[in-house]
């Protein structure tokens, strides 16, 4: 069983007595293994027979050798679960201070929803007129985000917040194909503030990505993007509110000079939570934005899926929209799956197989039926109160630039407070992983140094965030007072102690290595 890194000692200040347990586990913190480590081949916890004929369907293909498979009974498979999953930090766990990407908490209600039968248990290739619910639903989403945004057209099949950006960057693309101008602009201006998802969209479909520096005060400078312009240009990824937690003010100024230029303006819309139900985003003058329903609707973020980042476009791009289409008709609600079809002939053809993340559309949905107009407000209303709230009660001890700007969601700290102390703002994150928390997004935005980025969402209770904020001031205080050992060997208390992340991320090691047998000592 791998235990390395686990059991070195505390600072005194923080002690960690007592002595090291036989099992690894410190009680109900509990050590485990790999699968490979703790399974037994001669074990399984299903028993089917082998079907007589079926040795002789593979002919010379059969398996000679056992596959060499860990096998678990079925409480001991339970158990190697379960123990893992308790080594999770999830929004269930705790608050997940983690900027930029917006965890909030998942009511059960939305999880009640997306069980329903008529939702659960449908599928994708079953006949339209047996799913009019389903299409009534996402005719519903759609109708959703359309009001809230003021947007003409949505697309709802993209699966993630950059798949949406790569739609609506298609999109943009398509349109300007359209216009016989697509070799001409192969340029995309991108903010140096943008989330590193923009400029690999904009890589991805072959453009030349160039970078608008950002201003003194956090924000992108009008007159930085108009010296960018020309006729090269495709468009613009602005993210608004911008990765520094502030409202892009001259944002209109930037879509028109945009607009001037021939190009089109794609706005990021990860932090449509700060802003929703107070701004509508076709005002700024967007032609694209995704939303992602994984963020601002509060449907769960998964390992990478299965997200929803359906995408909104503007009277231009409309025409541009993926296959499928929901239209209404006579007979009722129809996906438009084929090209050809009215509205459809420009069309890029399709995001994803099928018609997207019904489960996300449900609980986003959902989130947004039992917030109503009024809940959605307050919803961003009060993220944005308790970013505030966490920057104002740590901004005596911790450094926050731009601060002279109210936050929007998040609240964003540098490290100028940490000079002196010997510490980096790594070893504040590791630190508070002791405390019991996630930590916050580091290093994130690029343009300020050693970032601290914290986004607690509305859904945190004041006490939550009070006991948050002291966690914070406490290990602030004893940064300041010299005490690095609370730091630099932290975590401490985690299921695993600080590693090498520079290793794990260059030399991962993903594959496990059946040890070689153990000879006999009688040999
Ligand atoms: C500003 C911004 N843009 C884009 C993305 C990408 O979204 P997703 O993770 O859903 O692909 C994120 C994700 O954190 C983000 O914060």
């Amino acid at each position: 069983m791998n235990r390395e890194g686990r059991g070195a000692t505390a600072p005194h200040s923080i002690a960690l007595t007592g002595p090291q347990t036989f099992t690894g586990n410190r009680a109900l913190d509990l050590e485990e293994g790999l699968i490979f480590e703790i399974g037994r081949t001669e074990v399984t916890g299903v028993d089917i027979p082998e079907p007589a004929p079926f040795r002789d369907r593979l002919g010379t293909q059969a398996r000679t050798a056992p596959l060499d498979l860990p096998g678990l009974c079925e409480p001991e498979a339970m158990r190697h679960y379960v123990r893992l999953s308790r080594m999770n930090y999830g929004i269930d766990s705790g608050l997940f201070p983690l900027g930029s990407c917006t965890m909030k908490h998942n009511p059960r209600l939305n999880e009640k929803m997306a069980r329903l039968p008529g939702f659960a248990d449908i599928h994708p290739l079953q006949p339209q007129s047996t799913v009019k619910g389903a299409l009534g639903l996402m005719a519903e989403l759609s109708r959703y985000l359309l009001e809230l945004t003021g947007m003409q057209a949505v697309a709802l099949t993209p699966k993630a917040g950059a798949h949406g950006e790569l739609c609506g960057m298609m999109a943009i693309k398509a349109a300007h194909a359209a216009r016989g101008e697509g070799d001409a602009r192969h340029v995309v201006l991108v903010p140096e503030s943008a989330h590193g998802t923009n400029p690999a969209t904009a890589a991805l479909i072959g453009y030349q990505v160039r970078s608008i520096p950002a201003r003194p005060d956090g924000t992108v400078d009008p007159e930085a993007v108009k010296a960018a312009l020309g006729p090269e240009v495709a468009a613009l990824m602005l993210t608004n509110p911008n990765t520094c937690g502030l409202f892009e003010r001259d944002v209109v100024a930037i879509a028109e000079a945009v607009h001037e230029a021939g190009a089109y303006f794609y706005s990021d819309g990860a932090n449509f939570n700060a802003i929703l139900g107070k701004v509508r985003i076709a005002d700024l003058g967007v032609d694209a934005m995704h939303i992602n329903l994984h963020k601002t609707f509060s449907t769960p973020h998964g390992g990478g899926g299965p997200g929803a980042g359906p995408v909104v476009l503007s009277d231009a791009l409309a025409p541009f929209a993926p296959v499928p289409a929901l239209v209404a008709t006579a007979e009722g609600l129809v996906l438009v799956e084929d090209e050809g079809v009215d509205g459809a002939e420009q069309a890029l053809g399709r995001m994803s197989a099928f018609h997207g993340q019904m489960g996300m559309f449900v609980r986003a949905l959902a989130w947004m039926l039992s917030h109503g107009a009024d809940g959605m407000r307050q919803a961003s209303e009060d993220a944005v109160l308790s970013a505030n709230y966490i920057r104002a009660c740590l901004m005596d001890l911790m450094s926050a630039p731009f601060a002279e700007r109210p936050a929007m969601h998040e609240a964003l700290f540098d490290d100028t407070w940490l000079a002196g102390t010997g510490l980096t703002t790594l070893d504040v994150a590791k630190a508070l992983i002791d405390e019991g928390y996630h930590p916050m997004t580091v290093y994130f935005p690029l343009v300020v140094h050693g970032a601290m980025l914290i986004e607690p969402t509305e859904s945190e209770s004041k006490a939550s965030l009070d006991l948050f904020i002291a966690a914070l001031r406490d290990l602030a205080l004893a940064a300041k007072a010299g005490d690095k050992e609370r730091f630099l060997g932290a975590p401490y208390y985690a299921p695993r102690r600080r590693l090498d992340e520079t290793r794990a991320a260059r030399s991962p090691v993903l594959r496990w290595v059946k040890p070689a047998p153990v000879a006999d000592a009688a040999e």
